[in-house]
């Protein structure tokens, strides 16, 4: 991507991330959920965000279906596309993280290059990556939105999965059998991490 703002100064605020965390009385971090279509990422993302928020603590959830709709309404799903999605969305969970907010995001984010490139931007510790691992057969199975059977009939193109690759993380911080846990246990998985990592309380 050309870098078309080689004259602009990057401004310093007055009231840094750290400020911002002492006044929220917790960290922020980002918690990248990646994972098939139907794998679960934005039910458990929504779900630990739940959780969090009746702690008391400030959250967001950046999410495939919503920032399609907005954001990044101008991309469709061929691999140039998809990068760009995650390339901005990253680039939003940076700034939420300088803004003091524990941001969970919910995207395929199917190519590992591009889910490395987004924790490179945050500082060494501030991105946790969950895999929301349930196998293929499954999620087709469950085919919530029926888009599966519409990808395997040829109406949609370049679907995760079927025509479309998905490079499952190596090393991911969490790995979460979607299928074989219940909502509550896959969350509380998550919230056991935030806690291990004196993110939360
Ligand atoms: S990506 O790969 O990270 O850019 O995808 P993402 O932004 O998460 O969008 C995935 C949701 O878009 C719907 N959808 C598709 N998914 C995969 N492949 C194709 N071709 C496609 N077309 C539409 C689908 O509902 C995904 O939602 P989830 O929540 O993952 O099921």
């Amino acid at each position: 991507l050309s870098d078309k703002s080689s004259n602009v100064v990057w401004h310093q605020s007055t009231v840094s991330r750290t400020r911002r965390e002492e006044k929220n009385q917790h960290k922020s971090v980002v918690l990248w959920f990646t994972g098939l279509s139907g794998s679960g990422k934005s039910t458990l993302a929504h779900a630990v965000e739940d959780q969090l928020y009746q702690l008391g603590l400030h959250t967001f959830v950046l999410d495939g279906d919503n920032v399609r709709h907005g954001l990044n309404k101008d991309l469709g799903f061929n691999d140039q596309d998809r990068k760009e999605n995650i390339r901005r969305i990253s680039e939003a969970a940076k700034l939420m993280l300088e803004a003091g907010v524990i941001t969970l995001t919910a995207f395929i984010s199917p190519f590992k290059e591009e889910r490395e490139m987004a924790r490179s931007l945050m500082p060494h510790g501030d991105f946790i990556e969950i895999h929301c691992f349930c196998p293929l057969e499954v999620c087709e199975t469950r085919d919530v939105k029926g888009l599966y059977k519409r990808a395997r009939d040829g109406e949609i193109k370049d679907f995760t999965g079927i025509s479309s690759p998905y490079e499952a993380p190596v090393k991911p911080e969490l790995k979460i059998d979607t299928n074989a846990l219940s909502l509550e246990e896959s969350a509380a998985q998550v919230i056991a991490l935030l806690r291990e990592r004196n993110i939360l309380p």
